[in-house]
């Protein structure tokens, strides 16, 4: 299925200069490009009403489902200005597919993956004025809400897809240093049965007490241990997570309770590609502390959309601190993390056909 947009560009865009003054300060979701792609569905029309237009505020009725009972997904991933001035999309078919999916367990209506990718390609083009260079990109943040205005609880028989989008650089302030990790010992993200494998805004609103315990204790993110033995790691607040051995192998927590993240997925391959072993395994952590107490664990590092590869070099909960490569960044993590974005912005060549070229 595909469906033809109605483009109305801005009136008022931002002007040549001031987007300039923006793009000189980052950050990570901050500042808008000036378009937004919108798109409407009801029972009758299905998903209709196709357009990118200006970004602007949505008009809602206070009874709106999703204000009441968090019907709602998200995606993110980015587009990347590519050294000869195209612009790459990163795996936009696996966002769709995870989309979809997300919205089947959230009771919503599917969009076809091919009108998710049509509304972002759109919307990049028109914007590409935003996409910065060097090292920065455009984030872009598919969503879908529940727009029915009914109080009942029971799926919205209404839904509004868009997408947005924002120039970033680094997720963390430092960009690629290490970053620091709270254990959460007593809050939990997900069970079986439940909703984290899903990009689902109930699950950031669930994780944000424990994410405020972690900057309360002055680390970055907070990683979640699962829900029943409080004991195997699953991810962090919105990043997988992977460790590396002292005989080269990597492991990271198996699939389940835990968002499938797509760099997850694609460090799976890329280590393999190059040979190196890849466990899908659970590990707790305990065994965490004492390997890399005892040198078997060499790195950890956090890994997404947004966080691309950073390594962690501190670990610190309510049971003790530790080390990890003594704090400092791996060579493991950081070859990774070259690798990953080297195909990422069209540097290095693709052989897993990840990359789409919008421009
Ligand atoms: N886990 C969570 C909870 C996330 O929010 C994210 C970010 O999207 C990820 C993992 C990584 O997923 P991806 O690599 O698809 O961005
Ligand atoms: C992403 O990486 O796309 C996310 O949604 C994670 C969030 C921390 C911004």
């Amino acid at each position: 299925m595909s469906l033809k947009f109605e483009i109305q560009p801005a009136a008022n865009p931002v002007s040549e200069q001031e987007r300039a003054a923006r793009l000189m300060d980052l950050g990570f979701g901050q500042i808008f490009t000036d378009h937004m792609a919108v798109l409407h569905y009801d029972l009758a029309k299905g998903w209709h009403g196709a357009r990118i237009e200006s970004r602007a505020n949505f008009s809602l009725d206070p009874a709106v489902a999703v204000l009441h009972y968090a019907q709602e997904v998200f995606e993110g991933l980015k587009a990347y200005r590519r050294d000869d001035g195209g612009v790459n999309l990163f795996r936009p078919d696996a966002n769709a597919r995870r989309f979809r999916d997300g919205a089947e367990r959230m009771a919503m209506a599917p969009l076809p993956e091919p009108v998710f990718i049509e509304a972002i390609e759109q919307l990049v083009r028109i914007d590409r004025a935003w996409i910065p260079g060097g090292e920065g990109s455009l984030y872009l943040r598919p969503f879908m809400i529940a727009s029915e205005i009914f109080l009942g609880v029971k799926p919205s028989a209404e839904y509004i897809f868009a997408v947005i989008a924002s120039p970033v650089g680094s997720y963390f302030k430092g960009g690629p240093a290490p970053v620091s990790i709270w254990v959460s010992e007593h809050y939990t993200r997900a069970a079986v049965g439940g909703t984290g494998a899903v990009k689902c805004g109930g699950n950031y609103a669930a994780s944000l007490r424990a994410q405020a315990e972690a900057m309360d204790h002055g680390c970055d993110q907070v990683v979640f241990l699962d829900a029943v033995e409080r004991r195997y790691i699953e991810e962090l607040g919105g990043m997988n997570i992977f460790f590396v051995f002292d005989d080269g192998s990597l492991a990271t927590p198996p699939l389940g309770t835990i968002l499938p993240g797509i760099t997850r997925d694609s460090i799976i391959a890329l280590a393999r590609d190059s040979g190196t072993r890849v466990r899908e395994e659970l590990y707790t952590v305990e065994q965490w502390r004492a390997d890399a107490a005892s040198g078997k664990l060499k790195e950890a590092f956090a890994c997404g959309t947004a966080a691309v590869i950073s390594p962690i070099g501190k670990v610190r909960s309510a049971s003790g601190d530790f080390l990890i490569n003594g704090g400092a960044a791996g060579p493991v993590a950081m070859g990774l993390r070259k690798k990953l974005v080297d195909i990422q912005y069209g540097r290095a060549p693709d052989p897993h056909d990840w990359i789409r070229k919008v421009l």
